[in-house]
């Protein structure tokens, strides 16, 4: 961890959670409650039917809501998706952007993750920008090619001089049990690192760099301990207010 940066655990509940499931946003954020230092920033990310009432029970606690995307645009006809003007009137004060699923599924160029950043800023977003390489593109020894052509197509400022946090998901460690080494996570992480700093200048060393795949409460300890991981995205254990609390506790 980088010992000037706060660290930020972020949780994305990606396509689950119904309304039943807010009792567990309730206890992360009791946890979180009003009067503790803020040792770590703590985020959910849950889906947007569930904003609003997440946002209820977030008041006067410490845990941020986020959204899982947005579109660039503030509103107009295009219908089933979420702007980021939406997303903070609903309470959320970040928005995961680029990640694979989407990169994937959606069909997500950099130009698109980089327009929908700026969107994050325009609303007062803090967006988290996802970057990772396939097994494929590691195995060819591409990964550091393919985060930093990612990284330089989809990171933005804002003109108010408002930073982005960037999470590195290698997308063979995401859902699978797998995580890298610590070796090749400290390579990509100082690697990010120093590409933050030809992007985004001397702003670049405030950015916070999430780890992100197979985070669990096993090995949050040693991610903590790992240089310039200033954080985690946490998929499936920040389903569970119990598995999420001991990874924050991690980084706290
Ligand atoms: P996982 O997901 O923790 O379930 O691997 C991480 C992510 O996709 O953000």
């Amino acid at each position: 961890m980088t010992g000037r940066l706060k660290p930020l655990v972020a949780g994305n509940w990606k396509m689950n959670g119904l309304r039943s499931s807010l009792e567990e946003i309730r206890a992360i954020a009791a946890f979180a409650g009003a009067g503790l230092p803020p040792l770590a920033d703590i985020v959910i990310c849950p889906p947007a039917t569930l904003l609003t009432a997440a946002a209820e029970i977030c008041k006067g606690s410490l845990l941020h809501l986020g959204g899982q995307d947005c579109r660039a645009e503030i509103s107009g006809a295009h219908t089933g998706d979420i702007s980021a003007e939406m997303l903070a009137d609903a309470g959320a004060s970040y928005v995961i952007l680029g990640h694979s699923e989407r990169r994937a599924g959606h069909g997500e160029s950099n130009a698109a993750v980089q327009a929908k950043s700026q969107a994050a800023f325009r609303a007062g977003l803090i967006p988290i920008i996802c970057v990772g390489e396939t097994q494929a593109e590691r195995d060819a020894g591409l990964a550091l090619e393919v985060v930093g052509g990612q990284l330089s197509g989809s990171i933005a400022s804002s003109a108010e001089g408002r930073i982005p946090v960037v999470a590195y998901e290698p997308i063979w460690a995401i859902g699978t049990g797998v995580i890298p080494t610590q070796k090749d996570i400290v390579e990509m992480h100082a690697f990010i690192r120093r590409e933050l700093g030809i992007n985004l200048a001397s702003q670049g060393d405030a950015v916070e760099i999430l780890y992100g795949g197979s985070v669990k409460p096993h090995n949050a300890g040693e991610l903590a301990r790992l240089e310039n991981v200033n954080g985690v995205l946490v998929g499936g254990a920040s389903l569970k207010s119990a598995d999420f609390i001991q990874i924050v506790k991690a980084f706290a």
